[in-house]
């Protein structure tokens, strides 16, 4: 049986490890303890992951892509689905990515890059349109580096926090001001092989803390595919606009693309336009994507890491809901340390499948280590099924100060749109 290590420590690599273990054998490095509570055939080791021995490797998170890991694995001769540090760019510098979309003719938002207060400003000054003000670090912030404000004060403000080094580090020591775009939005991940993509299930994760799509970013409080109004047609012109010629693009600057490639789509009045590019899976959205993926996953990764992709992947009709449930205080300060009830009852009810992010475990069971601590995913057949189970077993789980947002997928769900 094939082995796959799939690296990484969240609710993402757990998807990703029980997704793969329908066909081989998987370890997750380092993983959490709620990993192999909820899943007891899965193995976490904290042996440092150039030392295991696997037949692919699977990087789930940015960070260990931007350092680049897969350089150091593919120099050791193992097959890896990850970019390495140079395609790691697209994510690692979003002054970068956008000089990308920029010259491969990708349509994005008008932008600007500074690391002065003065010209920043005065760009914030000059962006006109209904749209609101965004300003983004730079670097990698968690997902937690975007404003995206109304208010003029409060944009500037931001600027001056960024550069200042004191919120996000050297991460935000230079801002990228981009113009306001409005619409719903979507996340499409294609596998890449180098020279080719296949789209995935497309799916919608919610940024935002709060219900109603307020508070602070976060790095994603809930996810669901299939997604309403965004069917193979709207995904065929996301692959033609917008993945294929960046992909294209890294082929001309001598980079060889071997992983997931996630659009972060803006369905606006003028078509489709790109916010952001991942190098990875999204999280939430790798919750519902691979729950819905049918077939050999392991097998399409490895084809996809090797450079040739083979056959489309294909998915399941059902519906997947994923709800994540965080700690007190997330994302500015949250809160550990507290026993987590309920997660065994949950884990039995129909179609449901808890993945584990923050979660460590002491003598009195699992208890919460960081942000985002359980995703709580069901399939149905329809996405309301799915919302119901995904709502049902997350009121099962409990700890002091767990947060929630009530309406993953609600509008989704009575076919009205987000916007
Ligand atoms: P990003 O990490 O760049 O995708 O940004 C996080 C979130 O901020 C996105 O999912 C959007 O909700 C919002 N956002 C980012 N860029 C823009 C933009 N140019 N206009 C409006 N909203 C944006
Ligand atoms: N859910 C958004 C992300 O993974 O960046």
């Amino acid at each position: 049986m094939t082995t796959v290590c799939v690296v990484g420590a969240g609710a993402r690599e757990h998807a990703l490890a029980v997704a793969l273990a329908r066909t081989a054998s998987v370890v997750v490095a380092p993983g959490n303890p709620g990993i192999t509570a909820l899943s007891p055939s899965i193995r976490c080791t904290s042996q440092p992951v150039e030392d295991i021995d696997a037949d692919l490797f699977v990087i789930g998170p940015e960070v260990p892509l931007v350092g680049g890991l897969a350089d150091r694995l593919r120099g050791r001769g193992k097959l890896v689905l990850g970019p390495g540090a140079d395609g790691a760019q697209v994510e690692g510098s979003k002054a970068w990515m956008k000089e990308l979309l920029v010259s491969a003719g990708v349509p994005t938002a008008a932008h600007g890059t500074f690391d002065a207060e003065a010209p920043a400003v005065a760009f914030l000054r000059r962006l006109t349109g209904d749209g609101p003000y965004v300003v983004k670090t730079d670097g990698l912030a968690a997902g937690k580096g975007v404003l995206v404000t109304a208010s003029i004060d409060e944009a500037i403000d931001d600027v001056r926090t960024k550069l200042s080094g004191s919120a996000f580090g050297v991460a935000g020591t230079r801002v990228v001001i981009e113009e306001g775009l409005v619409g719903d939005e979507l996340s499409v991940m294609a596998l890449c092989d180098g020279t080719g993509a296949a789209p995935l299930a497309a799916a919608q994760d919610f940024k935002r803390a709060g219900e109603g799509d307020t508070g602070p970013n976060t790095g994603g409080m809930g996810a669901f595919s299939p997604v309403p109004g965004a069917g193979d047609d709207l995904v065929d012109t996301v692959m033609d606009t917008a993945v294929l010629p960046t992909l294209a693009a890294l082929r001309r600057r001598g980079i060889d693309y071997r992983g997931v490639l996630y659009a972060g789509i803006m369905l606006t009045a003028d078509g489709p336009r790109v916010l952001e590019f991942n190098v990875r899976f999204g999280d939430p959205e790798a919750q519902v994507v691979l729950s819905r993926w049918q077939g050999d996953v392991a097998a399409q990764l490895a084809a996809a890491a090797g450079g040739s992709l083979g056959p489309a992947p294909s998915f399941s009709d059902q519906a997947a809901v994923c709800v994540v449930l965080a700690a007190e205080g997330y994302p500015a300060q949250p809160r550990t340390g507290d026993v987590i009830t309920g997660w065994e009852a949950a884990a039995t009810m129909e179609g449901v499948q808890i993945y584990a992010a923050a979660v460590d475990q002491d003598s009195w069971g699992l208890t919460t280590s960081g942000g985002r601590v359980l995703s709580v995913s069901a399939l149905g057949d329809t996405l309301s099924d799915a919302r119901d189970r995904a709502y049902a077993a997350a009121g099962v789980i409990d700890w002091p100060g767990r947060q929630l947002r009530r309406d993953i997928a609600a509008r989704a769900t009575v076919g009205v749109n987000r916007s």
